[in-house]
């Protein structure tokens, strides 16, 4: 029974992560979606709120569950006993970061193979953080989100005053 993990800040839950998780729930018996804290980036959504959408965009599908933790990725994958890191690329500005996140988590955790998946073409574009500019602005994001988080996200962004770009 081999288990993945797919990591992310997930603040919000765009398509194009859904489209990742969706793709990566097919090729493992199991797969845990984790949000987690990326030092970089100061989220808008609470841990909570991020697991909450999440768990109700991936619904659907049978053999994903949700999880959350703060710590390294590399300890959760261990505590798991997960074979596989699964990561979605956009473009090769991507790359070097996520190559150095694999290499480093390699080294504290040999055990699960870290998988990338391009993603689809469609998404290219697509960032949680360009989902919270147009929501902050009014904008129309429903061709970014799932559908059935959109009114929650859309809420949730309206009432507070302008978040940060991650
Ligand atoms: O969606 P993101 O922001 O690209 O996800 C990045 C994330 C959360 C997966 C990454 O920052 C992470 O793994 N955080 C947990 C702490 C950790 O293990 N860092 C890597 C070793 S320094």
């Amino acid at each position: 029974m081999a288990t993945a993990v797919c990591p992310g800040s997930f603040d919000p839950v765009t398509v194009g992560h859904l489209d990742i998780i969706t793709r990566a729930s097919k090729m493992f018996d199991s797969l845990i979606v984790v949000v987690m804290t990326n030092q970089a980036k100061a989220p808008a959504f609470t841990e909570h709120e991020r697991a909450a959408l999440l768990k109700t965009a991936t619904a659907e599908l049978q053999n994903v569950v949700v999880d959350t933790y703060d710590g390294l990725l590399a300890d959760y994958a261990a505590l798991q006993n997960a074979a596989a890191i699964v990561k979605g690329l956009r473009a090769v500005s991507d790359f070097e970061y996520e190559f150095q996140m694999a290499l480093t988590n390699k080294k504290l955790n040999p055990r699960p193979e870290t998988i990338f998946l391009p993603t689809s073409a469609e998404y290219m574009y697509l960032s949680s953080g360009i989902v919270k500019q147009i929501a902050m602005y009014g904008g129309d994001i429903s061709g970014f989100v799932p559908l059935c988080v959109l009114h929650d996200i859309e809420k949730r962004l309206k009432k507070n005053a302008p978040v940060k770009d991650t």
